[in-house]
C-alpha cells in the first residue's frame, strides 16, 4: 500500500501544507502543494518580522491544511503520516507548526515526524526528478548557502557554507541600497538586464584560498561604496550596479561549485535549489560549468525550489519508509546543521538563524 503523508512548513514566512505519495510503480507522486507567502505583511519592514510571521502562521494553519487535503482529494483519516518542519528555522513559526502536527497526531492517531528544513531542500530533486543518491547540492536562498554532498537519507557532508550573508541576503541588501523594494533578487534581476556587468570589478572573498566556503557581506559593502560615489544615482548607475553584482555572485558559486566538483569523485549530478536558483545569470553560469565537467543539473521548479511544504513531506516519506516517527516532546530547534558534524559557522545566513 502507497502511504500518503501530509507536509506542514513554518519556519520562516512562507505557510505551507502539501500531500505527496509514491504512485503505483513507486514513482514519487505530488498531489497537492499550497504555499501562502507573507511578503506583504514584511515588505515594508524590509526583511521577515520573526513576530508577525509566527501570527500570520498561526491565523493561516488550518485552513492551509485544508486546502491541502482538498486539493490532493483526500482526508486526514487516509493520511498515513505528518512530516513537519521542527528546525532550522524561526522558533515562534517552527512552533506553530508543530503544535498543529502533534495536535492532528493524537487527536487522529496519525504518527508524525520532525524534520530538518534542510533535508527538504536536499531531497526535494528526489521527488521531482527521482534523482539517484549521491549527488552534489547547491542551496541558495535567503537564509541558506551551501554546497552539500548528498550520499543517501540523512548522509550529508556540509562542503561549504557562507562566513556572513547569504546569497539571497546579498541581493536583497543590495536592492535595498539601491532603493528596489523587497523581496530583492527578482528586481536586481530585472535591473540588471540593461545594465553593463563589466563596469564595476567587486571583490570575490576566500577565492583562491584553501576554503570552499563564501563570502558576501564585503560584496555589499563594495556596493555601498560605489554606489556612495555615483550619488546621485541614475537609472544607468543602478542597471550597472545590479549587473555587476549579479555577474559577481554568479562567478563565485560557479567558483565554488567547480571546486566541490573536483572534489567528489563518483558524482556527476548537480542540484541547485532555493529562491536564488530563479536567477537566470546564475542558472546559466551553472548549466555551462556542468556541460564542461560532464555533470546533469537539475533545477526543481521554482515552485518546490522556494520554500515549501512537498519538500517535508517528501522527507518524512522517505523517513516514515524506514520506520521512524517522533515523540510528543519534540522541540523545534532555531539551528540544526544538515550535518551533525559539521562546526557551525558564525553569521552563517540571515539572523544566523538558518545554518
Ligand atoms: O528560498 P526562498 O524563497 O526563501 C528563503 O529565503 O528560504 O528564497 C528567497 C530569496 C530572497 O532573498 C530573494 O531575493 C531571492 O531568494 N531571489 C532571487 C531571485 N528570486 C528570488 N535572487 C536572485 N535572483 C532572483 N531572480
Ligand atoms: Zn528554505
Amino acid at each position: 500500500m502507497q502511504m500518503q503523508i501530509l507536509g506542514i512548513e513554518t519556519s520562516c514566512d512562507e505557510t505551507a501544507a502539501s500531500v505527496v505519495t509514491r504512485d503505483s510503480d513507486g514513482k514519487p507522486e505530488l498531489l497537492s502543494n499550497v504555499v501562502l507567502s507573507q511578503i506583504d505583511e514584511h515588505s515594508e519592514f524590509g526583511g521577515v518580522v520573526p513576530e508577525i510571521a509566527a501570527r500570520a502562521h498561526l491565523s493561516a494553519m488550518d485552513h492551509i491544511v485544508s486546502q491541502a487535503l482538498a486539493e490532493a482529494d483526500t482526508d486526514l483519516s487516509k493520511i498515513d503520516g505528518i512530516g513537519v518542519t521542527a528546525g532550522p528555522g524561526l522558533v515562534g513559526g517552527l512552533m506553530v507548526g508543530l503544535m498543529t502536527a502533534k495536535a492532528l497526531s493524537a487527536s487522529r492517531d496519525i504518527p508524525y515526524l520532525g524534520i530538518n528544513h534542510l533535508e527538504g531542500h536536499a531531497l526535494t530533486a528526489r521527488l521531482t526528478d527521482n534523482v539517484e543518491y549521491p549527488y552534489l547540492l547547491l542551496l541558495v536562498s535567503g537564509g541558506h548557502s551551501q554546497i552539500v554532498r548528498v550520499d543517501g537519507l540523512g548522509d550529508y557532508t556540509r562542503l561549504a557554507t557562507t562566513i556572513d550573508d547569504a546569497v539571497g541576503e546579498a541581493f536583497d541588501k543590495t536592492a535595498k541600497l539601491l532603493g528596489l523594494g523587497f523581496p530583492g533578487g527578482p528586481n536586481v534581476e530585472k535591473a540588471a538586464q540593461h545594465g553593463d556587468a563589466e563596469r564595476f570589478k567587486f571583490p570575490m572573498p576566500l577565492r583562491g584560498q584553501d576554503t570552499l566556503n563564501m563570502s558576501f557581506s564585503g560584496l555589499k559593502t563594495a556596493i555601498r561604496t560605489q554606489a556612495q560615489k555615483l550619488v546621485p544615482l541614475k537609472e544607468q548607475d543602478v542597471a550597472d550596479l545590479c549587473a555587476s553584482m549579479q555577474k559577481t555572485v554568479a562567478e563565485i558559486l560557479s567558483n565554488r561549485c567547480e571546486r566541490a566538483m573536483a572534489q567528489s569523485e563518483g558524482i556527476n549530478t548537480l542540484v541547485v535549489a532555493g529562491g536564488v536558483a530563479a536567477n537566470s545569470e546564475i542558472r546559466q553560469r551553472l548549466e555551462t560549468l556542468c556541460e564542461q565537467h560532464s555533470y546533469r543539473l537539475i533545477a526543481p521548479p521554482l515552485k518546490l525550489c522556494t520554500d515549501n511544504a512537498a519538500m517535508i513531506a517528501w522527507a518524512a516519506l522517505e523517513r516514515f519508509e524506514q520506520g521512524e516517527k517522533s515523540n510528543m516532546d519534540l522541540a523545534p530547534r532555531s539551528r540544526w546543521p544538515l550535518d551533525g558534524d559539521t562546526q557551525t559557522v558564525i553569521g552563517s545566513g540571515r539572523k544566523g538563524a538558518k545554518v
